[in-house]
């Protein structure tokens, strides 16, 4: 019996077990990451973004957050911003990838597409203090990355990664924060795959009538809509902050549901015709017409 004999006992088992590691860890190179995989409009990363990527990592970003959507629907609906499921395309110029294994805060694989932020002014306030923007967040606050960038080793970066730089890219460099570099990582994320944009760009309501003119019926509904949504920006009593107040607007309803549908991506307003149903939206855009007290 083979039990009897050790020697061979261990053979054999070491020839099933690396057999078992050939088939599970080393077969799988021969069918993914070819070149069918790749996505020709994933664009690697620029010496800020690049330093940003590195800040991320010092700063251990990645025991909180994920940067990887999920093959699963809630994951795609939650995290896709109309990117879809990650694709391994996306990361061949993560080196390491940062997919995470912990979601205390939320993915932030698309982040770029969920805030556009221009000028970088939410993601300011946010690391600057992120129960200025989300009362109840724990993360910490990071208004200590507003000092100067340390640039000493950027050019050698790219050339070990091989990216693709100018000395214009170097120069912007100069007078950079590590709070910019961290920007520009976040503006970047999920923004280089094709997102199918022309049908939300068009989006705009069956009828130009809006169905709810009792703000009471819909208030309270209107109310949580907004909070989760939209408060970040406008302000928790739609005083404005960020963006304009939305008390009692002069705006056609018709107009205002077409703001809040496609956004003004340009001025950092985002579109919700992804994540926002239209009843919702006429839900949103009654409150904004009718209501004019702090509620
Ligand atoms: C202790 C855990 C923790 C750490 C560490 C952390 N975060 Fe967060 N983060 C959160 C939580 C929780 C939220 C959700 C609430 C909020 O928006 O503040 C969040 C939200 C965010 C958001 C907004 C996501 C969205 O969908 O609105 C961004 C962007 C972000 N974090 C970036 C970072 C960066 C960059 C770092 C590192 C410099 C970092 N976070 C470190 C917990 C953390
Ligand atoms: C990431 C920040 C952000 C979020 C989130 C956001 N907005 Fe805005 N919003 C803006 C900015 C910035 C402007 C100003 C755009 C401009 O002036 O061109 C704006 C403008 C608007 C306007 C036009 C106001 C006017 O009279 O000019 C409306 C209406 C509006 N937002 C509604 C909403 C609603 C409803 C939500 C939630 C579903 C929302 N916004 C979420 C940033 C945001």
């Amino acid at each position: 019996m083979l039990e009897k004999n050790p020697v061979i006992f261990i053979i054999l088992a070491f020839i099933v077990i690396m057999v078992g590691t050939a088939v599970t860890m080393i077969a799988p190179f021969k069918w993914i990451n070819d070149p069918g995989d790749r996505i020709a409009e994933v664009k690697p990363y620029s010496p800020l973004q690049q330093e940003g990527r590195d800040i991320y990592m010092r700063e251990g970003c990645n025991n909180c957050h994920s940067q990887t959507v999920r093959t699963l629907a809630v994951d795609v609906e939650r995290y896709g911003y109309g990117g879809g499921y990650s694709k391994s395309g996306e990361f061949v110029y993560d080196r390491p990838q940062l997919w995470g294994s912990r979601r205390t805060g939320p993915d932030l694989a698309r982040i770029g597409l969920k805030y556009i932020d221009p000028k970088g002014m939410w993601h300011r306030k946010h690391m600057d203090n992120p129960q200025s923007v989300v009362p109840a967040s724990n993360m910490p606050a990071y208004a200590f990355l507003n000092t100067p960038l340390d640039t000493t080793y950027s050019e050698r970066k790219m050339k070990l990664l091989k990216f693709p730089y100018t000395q214009a890219d170097l120069d912007d460099l100069k007078g950079k924060s590590e709070m910019d570099a961290i920007i520009a990582y976040m503006r970047k994320l999920g923004t280089d795959i094709p997102v199918k944009k022309a049908a939300a760009a068009q989006h705009l309501p069956a009828s130009r009538i809006n169905p709810f003119s009792d703000l009471k019926a819909i208030k309270a509904e209107a109310l949580s809509i907004y909070a989760r949504d939209c408060a970040s920006c406008h302000g928790d009593k739609r005083e404005g902050t960020l963006g304009p107040a939305l008390k009692g607007s002069a705006r056609p309803d018709a107009e205002l549901f077409a703001i809040i549908a496609n956004g003004i991506e340009a001025n950092g307003m985002p579109s919700f015709s992804g994540s926002l149903d239209e009843q919702k939206i006429w839900k949103l855009v009654t409150l904004i017409k009718l209501g004019k007290q702090d509620d």
